[in-house]
């Protein structure tokens, strides 16, 4: 296993689990030309791979045609000289010129994997995870290093890829385009799969048939975006959620990206993958180097559904730093949908204390305690607390909520400053804005630049005093606004082109030293919802609120959507009240729990207005995910039910890694008449054929009366459920029989047990 290379045929083979990725050096001109990647071959002579590549290799030898250049698959193509198909990099040199031509110089192959230069990138975990090669590539003319890195992941069919360039030459250099890296194929009969949505209404998946042309994915926001996940995958056009082949690139980046699947005019395909070159530019000055953003790759060969347990896999393991670690995270309480602006220090505390009482376990203080941000037309930028709402402050606040037996936990929006702000009266020229230009507002603020140490520095240090002066053991992170007028006043001109990406690295700057600080601080990232939902942010925090979209319905696409790259552990899900803010819409409390369990679990509503009887189903809530949350956070997921094409349920299930225990959930969306047209028999998946599992129903949907209606929710059922004893096979191959339901929205949840 791992990575090995055969001098004699020049040929690089990396081993990841079942995956073969192999990379041919043309032994005379040291072009460097991709080979394969699928399946794990296990042969190690592999030269036969070069096919009509030994007869029309890539040449600038004279007599030679090197027009070819236009067939070859590249590792690393480049743009200017004679390859028209989509690139990874472009130069320009300080005469203007724009051509760059890379050949093998030498290379390193070692056990590890490194860490990158201000960027989060997935990490070995034990020794002998990992192994890495460093494949050194030169342009003779421009004296530029292009450094390309693999790493493949022993266990996992994983191999993740970076570039690192270094200008060499005395002169300076522009990096116009710099994108991580690059996937050939020797055909184009793929689909391409991709994330698109808006917000409150992010990761709908969308399948595309890839023909000569291309599909595109990608951002020009400042931010990954709603609208496009970094994610880009092509699989075979008859593959399913469990066969078929995938082949899934995920950016480790949360800024302007793009991702590109080509059909070129040879019948091959090409997919690349990296920072948005659209307002890029970078100046590398003699010796200095620029690292670009980490792409993971996947292979499956078990469809789509392997690949999204892929990636859980690597992202629970290799990436996300969980500060409960072998525990469930705290069930929390938001009082967003509850208060909104609206909240008075005694509010607060009577929702703590009902909360408390339910077993809630952190309380959440959202936007609205610092400066006078009454509205959200003015006050961010100046975080100091707001004592006329809160008298004491945080401290006192957090001390009380603390004295209820809770965790305490707060909302900021450190990226922004609203132009009614002490911060802005004194910095306006902090604000990322086009000398002469009209300033764009979005909900009502503007941007930080955060390319700026001393605009991070300052930003850092109000929240830090605030964070050492009280006892808070939460923080979400929100950004609720694009960049527009990108340009800094910081920057000389032929520098502008740097202020997206630099701004990218001041946010990951500070969130690391957030992380630092304070270690045990549990930091969910928000942005509108799941508008900056990507692996770069999950390094530092293991939870991103999903959606500011909290109806359980409209939740069920969004969840599942995020989870095909994002183990459900990090998608951020609350109980929100009935009539649902965002649609109207009314389901029963149960169903609104499977969901929010779907995710991080927690509450956004006035608890206080609820009755007993639907305070005790919460405490059955919170009873459920103490018992069964280890399933959904370390377990592998299975989609059954696919909610995005079936109009009338939607069913999850998650296995445990030993497959003794699942939890099943399942919801009715759509009710249908009569007896055996409304059953349906579920086939489960994951488990083990043989065993027997004790199949017990642990919650159904209660109906939701009129009555109930403008209250938080419904009564539980009364209806009993006998558990049965079925085999793995039966319940697998035959299915689970589930009856009809009586309403739209109802549904359960089914514990299973090895025996
Ligand atoms: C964003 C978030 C919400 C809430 C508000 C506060 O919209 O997504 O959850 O925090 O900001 O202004």
């Amino acid at each position: 296993m791992g990575i090995l290379f055969h001098e004699q045929a020049g040929i690089f083979k990396l081993d990841a689990l079942d995956t073969s990725y192999i990379i041919g050096i043309f032994d005379d001109e040291k072009f460097v030309s991709h080979l394969y990647y699928g399946k794990r071959i296990i042969d190690s002579d592999v030269n036969y791979l070069y096919g009509p590549l030994v007869r029309v290799r890539p040449s600038v030898l004279p007599g030679q045609a090197g027009r070819i250049m236009d067939a070859i698959p590249f590792e690393y193509p480049t743009y200017g000289c004679g390859d028209y198909r989509e690139h990874c990099l472009e130069v320009e040199t300080i005469d203007g010129y724009h051509a760059c031509d890379l050949r093998y110089e030498s290379h390193k192959i070692y056990p590890g994997k490194p860490r990158l230069n201000g960027l989060p990138a997935t990490f070995e975990k034990e020794e002998g995870d990992c192994n890495t090669l460093e494949l050194i590539c030169r342009d003779e003319t421009l004296n530029l290093k292009v450094t390309l890195l693999y790493t493949t992941f022993e266990y996992l069919n994983v191999i993740t890829r970076t570039v690192l360039i270094t200008n060499e030459n005395a002169a300076a250099i522009y990096l116009k385009r710099v994108l991580s890296g690059c996937l050939e194929f020797d055909h184009q009969n793929f689909d391409v799969l991709t994330l698109h949505g808006s917000w409150e209404r992010e990761c709908g998946p969308v399948r595309t048939l890839l023909r000569q042309g291309k599909v595109t994915t990608g951002s020009t926001r400042g931010e990954s975006g709603p609208t496009d996940n970094p994610f880009l995958a092509v699989l075979d056009p008859a593959a399913t959620e469990d066969t078929g082949e995938v082949f899934a690139m995920n950016l480790v980046y949360s800024g302007n990206f793009l991702g590109v699947a080509e059909g070129h005019h040879f019948r091959g395909s090409r997919l690349v993958m990296g920072i948005n070159p659209v307002n890029f530019s970078w100046k590398l000055e003699q010796g200095e180097s620029f690292t670009a953003p980490e792409i993971v790759m996947v292979y499956s060969g078990q469809g789509i559904g392997k690949m999204s347990r892929t990636f859980h896999d690597l992202y629970r393991n290799h990436l996300i730093r969980d500060v409960y670690p072998g525990t469930p995270r705290p069930i929390l309480i938001n009082n967003w949908e509850a208060t909104y602006f609206g909240f008075t220090y005694e509010k607060l505390i009577e929702i703590a204390k009902e909360a408390a009482k339910c077993g809630i376990e952190l309380f959440v203080l959202d936007d609205g305690w610092f400066g006078n941000r009454n509205d959200e037309m003015r006050g961010l930028g100046d975080w100091f607390v707001n004592e006329e709402k809160l008298p004491g402050g945080i401290r006192r606040l957090s001390e009380e909520i603390n004295d209820l037996g809770m965790k305490f936990g707060l909302w900021i929006e450190p990226e922004m400053v609203s132009p009614d702000s002490e911060l802005f009266r004194a910095h306006p020229d902090w604000a990322i804005q086009i000398p002469g230009r009209h300033r764009s507002l979005f909900r009502h603020q503007y941007v930080l630049d955060w390319s700026r140490k001393e605009v991070r520095d300052y930003i850092y240090d109000m929240i830090h005093h605030v964070l050492s002066n009280a006892n808070v053991a939460y923080i979400k992170w929100d950004m609720n606004r694009t960049l527009t007028e990108p340009a800094s006043a910081s920057l000389p001109a032929d520098r502008q082109g740097e202020l997206c990406h630099r701004y990218v690295l001041g946010v990951y700057e500070i969130m690391g030293r957030l992380r630092d600080d304070f270690p045990s601080l549990l930091l969910e990232n928000c942005s509108a919802g799941g508008s900056r939902f990507d692996p770069g942010v999950l390094y530092y925090s293991p939870q991103i609120w999903g959606s500011d979209d909290s109806d359980a319905i409209e939740r069920i696409q969004i969840e599942m959507g995020a989870s095909m790259c994002y183990p459900l552990s990090t998608i951020g899900a609350h109980v929100s009240a009935v009539p649902n803010h965002q649609t109207g819409r009314i389901t029963s409390l149960e169903t609104r729990g499977y969901v929010a369990m779907a995710g991080t679990f927690g509450y956004e509503l006035d608890i206080t207005r609820m009755s007993e009887a639907e305070k005790d189903a919460v405490r059955r809530q919170v009873d459920i995910y103490h018992k069964y949350n280890h399933i959904v956070k370390e377990g592998d997921l299975y989609r059954i039910g696919d909610p995005f094409e079936n109009r009338d349920y939607a069913c999850w299930m998650v296995v445990s890694k030993d497959k003794k225990e699942a939890l099943v959930t399942y919801i009715q969306t759509h009710a249908l008449p009569g007896y055996f047209g409304a059953s349906r028999k579920l086939r489960l998946k994951g488990l083990t054929e043989e065993a027997l599992y004790e199949t017990t129903v642990i919650s159904v949907s209660a109906e939701v009366r009129n009555e109930d209606v403008h209250s938080e929710g419904a009564q539980n059922s009364q209806k009993t459920y006998d558990s049965l004893t079925l085999s793995g096979s039966a319940l697998m191959n035959a299915g689970y029989w589930m009856e009809r339901l009586e309403g739209d929205y109802m549904g359960m949840m089914i514990y299973l047990k090895a025996k």
